[in-house]
């Protein structure tokens, strides 16, 4: 009796494979978050949002990180200090701990690696590592916070980037219509919708937006097939290498929460993600969409937000005597 029971289910899953068997699809359901060291979370979550790890004292991880707006800044290249002109757009944090590796040439390692980076760039946030370490050394509630998560005393940059790098970890957005389609709810998506995401198969996207964030596991050229034009001087992975073959060599960019991370592309050239499927479909696969068909595989991105990050706004310990001050002007 059980046996056939079984056997039933798996002949009625089987007249719909796709939602029974998300494991076929190129694309598998985000997992949500989990939370190994709440202590570690907490002191990281105070961290990135804690402008007083900039010489300004005004620019935070949030400030071009916003999760109020898809881990993004909304803006086609980010403003760093003094109002400097950064130099490439910023992707979001959001499902971060995905990618390959970090930043569009994928230089930082992992995400400890990568915190590091802002904090000491003369155009982002302009300070130092020693600076940062004084910044939170001087406070003691961030002197405790770090012996509960650590069990030392000693202030570092690494248990600041460790603690920072532990909080962008839970930054996972699952649950999204697309991921509920996939898991078998049919009623998650519309039909416009499913025919978008048989579009996006069919025209070759997948072949680089694939897995669970729907891209960040792979380099890829842009412009594999037409070049891409842009006033942008970022080489990608060539600036690193210094070979010809990685000239405009990008990580590929997650897609998950994509109707929030506008501008597109590493030079955020554009504001309208039916302009971004368009530029991919010709750039990259020789393909030119039909208004009609822009629109579907734009109707399916959409259904790629997923539940954002949620809590209360964390509360920063006050400074004290010993905290040196913020220099904005100077
Ligand atoms: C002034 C704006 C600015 C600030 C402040 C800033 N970032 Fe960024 N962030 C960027 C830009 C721009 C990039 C892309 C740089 C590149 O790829 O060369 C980036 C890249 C990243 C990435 C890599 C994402 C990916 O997909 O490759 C992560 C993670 C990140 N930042 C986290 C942080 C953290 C943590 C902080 C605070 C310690 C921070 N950022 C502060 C602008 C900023
Ligand atoms: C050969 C690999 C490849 C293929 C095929 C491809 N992409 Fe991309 N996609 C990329 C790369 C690389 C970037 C980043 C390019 C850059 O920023 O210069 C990108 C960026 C994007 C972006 C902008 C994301 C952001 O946050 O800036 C969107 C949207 C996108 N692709 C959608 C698509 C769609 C839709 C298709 C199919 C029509 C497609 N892609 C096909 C490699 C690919």
């Amino acid at each position: 009796m059980r046996h056939s029971l079984v056997l039933t289910a798996g002949l009625l899953l089987g007249c719909n494979a796709w939602a029974a068997a998300p494991n076929n699809e190129p694309i598998q359901p985000i997992p949500p978050a989990k939370v190994a060291n709440p202590a570690k979370v907490e002191l990281g979550k105070q961290l990135f949002f804690d402008p007083r790890l900039s010489k300004s004292g005004i620019i935070s991880c949030n400030s071009c990180h916003n999760l109020s707006r898809g881990g993004s800044d909304n803006l086609q290249t980010s403003i760093g200090h003094n109002w400097q002109e950064g130099p490439i757009n910023s992707p979001t944090v959001l499902n971060s701990r995905m990618n390959i590796a970090q930043f569009w040439d994928g230089r930082a390692h992992d995400l400890k690696e990568q915190a590091g980076g802002p904090i000491a760039n003369p155009k982002e946030m302009a300070f130092s590592h020693q600076q940062a370490v004084a910044v939170v050394s001087s406070i003691p509630q961030y002197r405790e916070a770090i012996q509960k998560a650590y069990k030392t005393d000693k202030v570092t940059i690494d248990a600041i980037t460790d603690a920072i790098a532990a909080f962008e970890k839970t930054l996972a957005t699952p649950n999204s219509r697309f991921d509920r389609w996939l898991k078998g709810d049919q009623q998650a998506l519309t039909q416009t919708e499913q025919d978008g995401y048989q579009l996006f198969k069919e025209t070759g996207c997948v072949a680089c937006h694939n897995g669970p964030a729907v891209g960040g596991n792979s380099f890829q050229k842009m412009g594999q097939v037409e070049a891409y034009k842009t006033e942008n001087p970022a080489q990608g992975v060539a600036g690193l290498t210094g070979k010809d073959v990685d000239r405009f060599k990008f990580k590929v960019p997650t897609l998950r929460n994509v109707e929030l991370t506008y501008p597109y592309f590493h030079d955020g050239a554009y504001w309208k993600l039916e302009e971004a499927v368009d530029v991919m479909a010709r750039l990259q696969l020789g393909r030119q969409l039909s208004a009609d068909e822009t629109g579907k595989i734009v109707a399916f991105l959409k259904t790629l937000t997923g539940e954002q990050p949620s809590f209360a706004l964390p509360l920063l310990p006050p400074s004290t005597a010993d905290t040196p001050l913020p220099q904005p002007f100077h």
